[in-house]
């Protein structure tokens, strides 16, 4: 199953429909988890998706992944619009998504079956005219350094 998830990574990022990266340490290039934009060229948009391994939760590592990707997004992606989803009952992503500095747009209620079990969602979103993600980012000099962290995942 997740041979099989990768392996769409390659035709998506050719088509420019979609970018994913592997999350890894620093130091020791440990995989801590992925992260991606899947794009809509017609749109101008894309949305953010990221998984972090439980042994890695709270450490700040999806937080510093999806600003550099929120910065990749606008500036080298040109994108208008970012946006993400996460069940409401994992409220840890939501807080993710708050301190990038995306704003709560809604709760799509009973939107998503999991387990045999209506989910509501949770959606967030960031334009590229918005300053909170910008003020919300440290910048300097982080996003180089951030950005050597997300490993490209060789498409
Ligand atoms: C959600 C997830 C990505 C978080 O990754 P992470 O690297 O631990 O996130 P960070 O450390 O950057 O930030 C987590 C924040 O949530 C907070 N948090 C943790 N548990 C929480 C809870 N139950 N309620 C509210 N906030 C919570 C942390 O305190 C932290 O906020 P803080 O920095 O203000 O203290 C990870 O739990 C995960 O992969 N979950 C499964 C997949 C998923 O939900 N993906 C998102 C879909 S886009």
């Amino acid at each position: 199953m997740a041979e099989e998830w990768i392996g769409t990574h390659t035709d998506m990022f050719a088509k420019g429909e979609g970018v994913s990266f592997a999350i890894t340490l620093r130091e020791t290039k440990k995989l801590v988890g992925s992260i991606g934009l899947e794009i809509s060229k017609e749109h101008s948009r894309a949305e953010l998706g990221y998984w972090i391994g439980k042994l890695f939760w709270g450490q700040g590592f999806a937080t510093e992944a999806a600003r550099a990707l929120l910065h990749h997004g606008f500036q080298v992606l040109n994108l208008h619009r970012i946006y993400a989803h996460h069940l409401t009952r994992n409220p840890a992503s939501g807080r993710v998504m708050a301190k990038l500095g995306m704003s709560h747009e809604g709760k799509l209620r009973q939107h998503m079956m999991k387990w045999d079990v209506f989910e509501d969602v949770e959606v967030w979103g960031v334009l590229r005219g918005d300053t909170s993600h910008i003020a919300s980012a440290d910048f300097s000099p982080g996003v180089d350094s951030v950005s050597s962290r997300l490993n490209d995942c060789k498409h």
